[in-house]
């Protein structure tokens, strides 16, 4: 849609980021790079990591003509995760606005309109794994869910308290009573935390 130099200046301009090769040009070299060729960066806390990366993927759309749908984007936490999907969202859409109110690009209008970057995939590690599963799963079969605290104590309870009955093994409670500092209210559910 744009050439590099018509999103440089967008970018400085509208969203306010140095990204020009004076004024960045590790910036400038890691968001202009081509898009077929791999990129691995190396980056200290509050560098600006984020804003690269929601900047290239931007300039994969605006530049190299990549459809959104074909975009996956994931990180580890989900705040960051979150923030990434928010920030690609409204820079895309700034960008999206200064086009569209500029008749210098009024033939890339109708593509500008069907942009839709809700379609990027973006989310943690485990949630867009547990996306993907679901989506591939056989038919009839019940979806997976990573499991988290609730699911991991019922586990814990079933398969490795109630199970030959080990909840009832001594040397186990005398072992968990003593790590918990009374034996007040003990129970099976008290174990499986422990034992977590
Ligand atoms: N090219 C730029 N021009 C102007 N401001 C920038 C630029 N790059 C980063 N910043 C600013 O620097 C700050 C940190 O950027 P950013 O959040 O992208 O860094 P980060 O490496 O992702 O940080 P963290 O380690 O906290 O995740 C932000 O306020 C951001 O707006
Ligand atoms: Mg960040």
């Amino acid at each position: 849609m744009l050439d590099w130099s018509e999103y440089e200046k967008i970018v400085t301009q509208i969203l306010n980021r140095k990204i020009s090769h004076n004024e960045n040009p590790p910036q400038n070299q890691a968001i202009s790079s081509p898009k077929n060729q791999s990129l691995f960066l190396v980056a200290g806390p509050g560098s600006g990591k984020t804003t690269v990366m929601v900047l290239k993927i931007l300039k994969f759309i605006y530049v190299d003509d990549v459809p959104p749908s074909s975009i996956l984007a994931t990180t580890f936490t989900r705040k960051a995760a979150s923030e990434l999907r928010s920030r690609i969202l409204s820079w895309g859409d700034e960008i999206r606005q200064y086009l569209l109110n500029d008749k210098q690009y009024s033939k890339i209008h109708p593509k500008l309109k069907n942009l839709d970057f809700n379609q990027i995939i973006t989310g943690t590690l485990d949630s867009i794994s547990e996306d993907v599963l679901r989506t591939h799963r056989d038919p009839g079969s019940p979806p997976p869910v990573v499991i988290e605290d609730f699911v991991a104590s019922a586990l814990m309870m079933r398969v490795g308290l109630f199970k030959e009955d080990r909840y009832h093994v001594k040397d186990l409670k005398e072992f968990l009573v003593d790590l918990r500092g009374t034996s007040f209210n003990f129970n099976v559910a008290e174990m499986a935390k422990l034992l977590l």
